[in-house]
């Protein structure tokens, strides 16, 4: 009996291949880049399912192109390069991968916000030039962490972990701002208060962006909106890049309009807006909030059960479009 087969985009732990070569004909994209367009649609013919990651778009014209995909597996818990309402209307199921990447995705904002907070890359890169002679009262003066208030727009999942770390690690007071409110229960458990987004922009010290993208969420923090943040505020991005007007950050972030910002997701990336890699207060992160090998592991093995259950069983385990 002939496989199905299944065409994994990109690089993927070994372990997780060799599962998938249990079940399908696999074709492995193994580059450095994603495919474009054109190739994937290529790599695509005649595959029933994929393996795919943020980096792979998945639209109607992709669809059209290649009848035979009943399921894309995004190795991803966001899913903007998928356009769900094509998939479900040619019966493809979307997947992504929620909740295994809660906690560290959340660990890793609260890493950027400090390490922005404290300065602490200028501090380093100051030190490897050879610059440090003497102890100052002012060097690398930053801003205060606990007991500040945290401010978050978007309160999903990791929002609430970023909560959590704040209120209950660093006794920050922590605001937060989102399409729905939570219920009272989980505004209690992170110690949460919900203010409008001028609100939020106004009060907040840090202000973390952890909120999906949409064309609804397309520049959400714009010139006008970082310009309503406190000058001494700190501005984090760990959700996607085009949340941001990243050219307006970066003359927010010269003319000194706001502290600092940490940026883990940018407009267009892998680019990263030329005027954001000569700001100094600025950390730059290349999309990496998931990794750990753990949880990226944790990830592969939830997209690949996602191919495997659907495929096999006609279930998948975190479907967003489907069963
Ligand atoms: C990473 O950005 C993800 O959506 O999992």
């Amino acid at each position: 009996m002939t496989r199905p087969a299944i065409l994994v985009a990109r690089p993927i732990f070994p372990e997780v291949l060799a599962l998938l070569r249990e079940h399908f004909e696999v074709d492995h994209h193994n580059g450095e880049n994603a495919l474009p367009p054109a190739e994937l649609v290529a790599r695509l013919q005649g595959k029933v399912g994929a393996l795919t990651t943020g980096s792979e778009r998945i639209d109607a014209a992709l669809l059209a192109a290649c009848p035979d995909l009943k399921i894309v597996a995004n190795m991803a818990v966001g899913y903007n390069n998928f356009d769900v309402p094509a998939m479900t209307a040619r019966g493809v199921l979307a997947t992504n991968t929620p909740d295994v990447l809660t906690d560290t995705t959340a660990d890793f904002g609260f890493a950027l916000l400090m390490a922005t907070a404290r300065r602490v890359t200028e501090s380093e890169h100051f030190l490897r030039a050879g610059l440090w002679t003497q102890w100052r009262y002012d060097m690398f003066a930053g801003a205060e962490v606990h007991g500040s208030t945290l401010g978050i727009l978007g309160m999903g999942r990791i929002g609430q972990g970023i909560a959590k770390r704040g209120a209950h690690g660093f006794g920050m007071k922590v605001i937060y701002h989102n399409r729905s409110r939570l219920s009272p229960a989980l505004e209690a458990e992170c110690k949460a208060t919900y203010v409008s987004k001028a609100e939020l922009l106004a009060q907040a010290d840090h202000l973390v962006l952890v909120l999906p993208y949409s064309p609804e969420s397309h520049h959400a923090m714009g010139a006008a909106e970082i310009g309503q943040m406190k000058p001494t505020a700190t501005l984090i991005n760990i959700a996607r890049g085009g949340i941001v007007d990243d050219a307006a950050l970066a003359v927010a972030l010269r003319e000194r309009r706001i502290a600092a910002a940490g940026l883990d997701v940018y407009e267009g990336e892998p680019k990263v807006h030329p005027d954001l890699l000569t700001v100094p207060n600025v950390v730059l992160t290349p999309h990496i909030a998931s990794a750990t090998v753990k949880t990226r592991l944790a990830m592969a093995r939830l997209a690949a059960d996602n191919l495997i259950g659907y495929l096999t069983q006609g279930k998948a385990l975190t479907p967003i479009n489907g069963s």
